[in-house]
Formats: structure tokens, C-alpha cells, sequence
């Protein structure tokens, strides 16, 4: 879905839900940056009027009602002082699962590690492509494939593309969001207007549709629109855009060979399995929850 639809049916949350997969590999969380770490990120998410709308002390006082999630949390976090179903633990729990949701063992990892003698020519050339003349690869930086900068790895990075509220409409506008830009006190500045966290490609061929907007409907589309200069060559003017104005002049047969290499970076292998059950509660009807969540 462009975007996921909102607590209580009414209407939907603001952005596109980002990947989880890889996603520790990050320094900062969220499309606008806003959050330093994953288990900060976690009360943005619990606090937010169309997200879950709760606080930390509801769910404690929720979780704390199943004898089994108490005995959990003591086995967990034997070490510590005082009680063991707290806040901080909650949050570095979900942080630790999320964390350990890492995929490196696709078609291309494998190839580049020589652990498979043979790879598509089009996913070959397709790489070449990415790192050299279509410069995808001086932003999203190998391996992980998102903004996290080399050679140390320690700082997320935030672009201006100009991406569009419609791809599809005929005279295009900037999507209105502003993104970095009114995220924190600290950064807002003209210069983060319409600046977004550059996401990774692992995945992306299971993640459409693409950018913080969800606007774009599949690769080719967002392949188009880099091709063309981003919203400078759909005639959207910002002074700020980062991404370089130039068309890229890659030919269908370019395209494709990119789009063959983002594809072939797909890799869920023991990460889409769900819990048999979950710790059980006294009142039945929280036991009778779908795994996962429901609508
Ligand atoms: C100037 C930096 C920059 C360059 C160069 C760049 N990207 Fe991006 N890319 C980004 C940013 C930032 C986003 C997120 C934009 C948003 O959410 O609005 C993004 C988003 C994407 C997405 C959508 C991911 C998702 O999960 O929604 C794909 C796919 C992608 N880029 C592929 C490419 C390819 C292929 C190239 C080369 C042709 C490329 N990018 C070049 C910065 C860049």
C-alpha cells in the first residue's frame, strides 16, 4: 500500500512503511531522520494519534496481566535491578528483534562472496550501472545498498529529489511533504526542505510502491524518473534539489539491466516465519488475537 491505513479505519498514516529488513544498519530512523536510535524510534510509533495511540505505561500495564510475558521478561533481563517489564526493556525487546532482521544471502551476495559460480548478465551489468554511469551508488552505498555513508559507516544521509505528490498526473507538483525540513528544531533549515533518508534497495522488488509517498508504482517508474534529472526533468523547480539535474541517458536496455540488479538483492530467508502462539494472557479475548496483528 502507498501508505498504511490508519488506527481505527480513519484514513491513513502519513508515509510509505520503510523495510525493517537491514534497517539497524542506520544511524537514524524514520524517512524524516527524526530518530537517533531504534529503541527511541519505538515511542514515536506507540504515541502517535494514528499509529497506536498509547503510551508505554498502558502496555506495561497491558503486557503485566500475562503471568507468562512476566516470567519472560525475568528470564530475559536477569541482570537488572528492580522490575523487568519496563519501558527500556520493552523498547530494547522490539529494537533487539528488529535488529536481528538482516539479508544478506541473496542471488547477488551470494555471486559476489564466489559462493555461486553464475549470475544473469543483466544483473552484472546492471551493478556496473548502479555504481558507475548512473550514479546510483554515490548515495546509496554499497553494501547494504542505503545512505549510510562509508568509509565508517556512522552517519545517515538525507537527499533532495523532488519527488513528486502524482508521477502519473500531467502537470507535476512536489509532494507537499517537507520531511527533514520540520522534523527536528535543530535541522530545520531550508537546505533539509523536502530532504528524506535514503533508503536501502535490498528488497525493493517485494516493498512497491516506492519513496516516502508511496507514489511511484514500480521500479521502472522510479528508473524513469531518475533517467529524466528527478523533479527537475518533471518540471518541478526546487533550489535545493541534491540530486544532480542531468539526465542519466540510459537506454531500455540499461533500465532493465538495473532494475535485474535491484531485483536480484531479494533476500527474507527466515524472516517471515510467525510465532506459533504468543505468551498467553488470563483474559481470553487478548488470547484470541491473530498472530501479527489484524484489521
Ligand atoms: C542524490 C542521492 C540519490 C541518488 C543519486 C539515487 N538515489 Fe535512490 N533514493 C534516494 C533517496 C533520498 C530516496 C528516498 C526518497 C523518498 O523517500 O522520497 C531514494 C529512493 C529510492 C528507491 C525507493 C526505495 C523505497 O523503498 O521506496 C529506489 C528503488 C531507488 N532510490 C533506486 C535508485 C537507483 C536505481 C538510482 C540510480 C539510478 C538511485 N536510486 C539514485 C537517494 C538517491
Amino acid at each position: 500500500m502507498p501508505k498504511s491505513t490508519a488506527l481505527s479505519f480513519e484514513g491513513t498514516v502519513d508515509r510509505n512503511a520503510p523495510t525493517l529488513i537491514n534497517s539497524v544498519y542506520s544511524e537514524r530512523f524514520f524517512h524524516d531522520m527524526r530518530s537517533e536510535a531504534l529503541e527511541d524510534q519505538i515511542e514515536h510509533v506507540l504515541v502517535n494519534r494514528k499509529e497506536f495511540d498509547t503510551d508505554m505505561m498502558r502496555i506495561i500495564e497491558k503486557l503485566k496481566q500475562s503471568d507468562e510475558y512476566v516470567r519472560v521478561f525475568d528470564d530475559c533481563f536477569k541482570k537488572l535491578d528492580g522490575e523487568k517489564l519496563n519501558g527500556h526493556t520493552i523498547a530494547f525487546a522490539i529494537s533487539a528483534y528488529v535488529s536481528s532482521l538482516r539479508g544478506f544471502n541473496s542471488e547477488f551476495d551470494k555471486y559476489v562472496r564466489g559462493e555461486q559460480a553464475h549470475i544473469d548478465d543483466a544483473v552484472r551489468k546492471g551493478f556496473n550501472l548502479f555504481m558507475g554511469k548512473a550514479v546510483c551508488g554515490t548515495c546509496h552505498f554499497a553494501p547494504v545498498f542505503n545512505g549510510t555513508v562509508p568509509p565508517r559507516y556512522e552517519e545517515s544521509e538525507s537527499e533532495v529529489l523532488g519527488v513528486a505528490e502524482n508521477p502519473y498526473a500531467k502537470h507535476q507538483v512536489v509532494d507537499p511533504d517537507l520531511g527533514r525540513g520540520v522534523a527536528r528544531l535543530k535541522e530545520q533549515s531550508d537546505f533539509n526542505r523536502y530532504a528524506f533518508k535514503t533508503p536501502t534497495v535490498r528488497n525493493v522488488a517485494l516493498t512497491a510502491p516506492y519513496m516516502h509517498n508511496g507514489a511511484y508504482k514500480t521500479l521502472e517508474d522510479v528508473m524513469d524518473f531518475y533517467n529524466k534529472g528527478g523533479g527537475e526533468g518533471f518540471g518541478i523547480h526546487l533550489d535545493n534539489q541534491t540530486l544532480p539535474f542531468d539526465s542519466l541517458s540510459l537506454n531500455k536496455q540499461e533500465i532493465n539491466d538495473i532494475v535485474a540488479f535491484m531485483k536480484s538483492l531479494t533476500d527474507t530467508t527466515g524472516m517471515t516465519s510467525v510465532p506459533v502462539r504468543l505468551p498467553s494472557f488470563s483474559n481470553v479475548a487478548l488470547n484470541n488475537r491473530k498472530v501479527g496483528g489484524e484489521y
